[in-house]
């Protein structure tokens, strides 16, 4: 079926100046930018995003990684999005990304890992809504 995700450029590979290489890999996969927008997250802004992962230790770390620099925010389109983009991205850690990969590619530690992308249905209708308002997601 036809599904939108969340997929954030984290504050790593937007200082790399990877935006558009990483976007060349959404392309190429099939996947369409329907939304995107740059943005300086606050605390509470990463803190919310991140809510469910607020009792975990890296909580802290991960809250202050994504807030120290700009992020590149969009909603891909397209066939399976969600596990499309999961498979573009790779595994959470870069050291068990597979080769070819963005994060095996851009990534150079777990908290430093280049991408987020929604991991189910359910939560990137969530995360989508989080950042975007329904009249910014185009249809295309
Ligand atoms: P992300 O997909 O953005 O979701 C939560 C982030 O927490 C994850 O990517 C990692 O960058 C970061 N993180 C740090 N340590 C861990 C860990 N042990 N397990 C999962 N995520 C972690």
């Amino acid at each position: 079926a036809i599904e939108k995700t969340i997929s954030i450029i984290k504050p790593d590979a937007v200082a790399k100046n990877v935006i558009g290489e990483i976007y060349s890999r959404f392309e190429k996969a099939g996947l369409k930018i329907v939304a995107a927008k740059m943005k300086q997250l606050s605390k509470e802004d990463a803190e919310g995003f991140y809510a469910v992962h607020k009792e975990r230790p890296f909580f802290g770390d991960l809250v202050a990684f994504m807030t120290s620099g700009p992020v590149m925010i969009q909603v891909l389109e397209g066939e399976n999005a969600v596990l499309k983009n999961r498979e573009l991205m790779g595994a959470t850690n870069p050291k068990e990304a597979a080769a070819g990969t963005i994060r095996a590619d851009f990534a150079e530690s777990i908290d430093a890992n280049a991408v987020h992308g929604s991991d189910s249905l359910e939560n990137a209708a969530i995360e989508i809504a989080y950042f975007f308002k329904p009249e910014d997601v185009v249809s295309r």
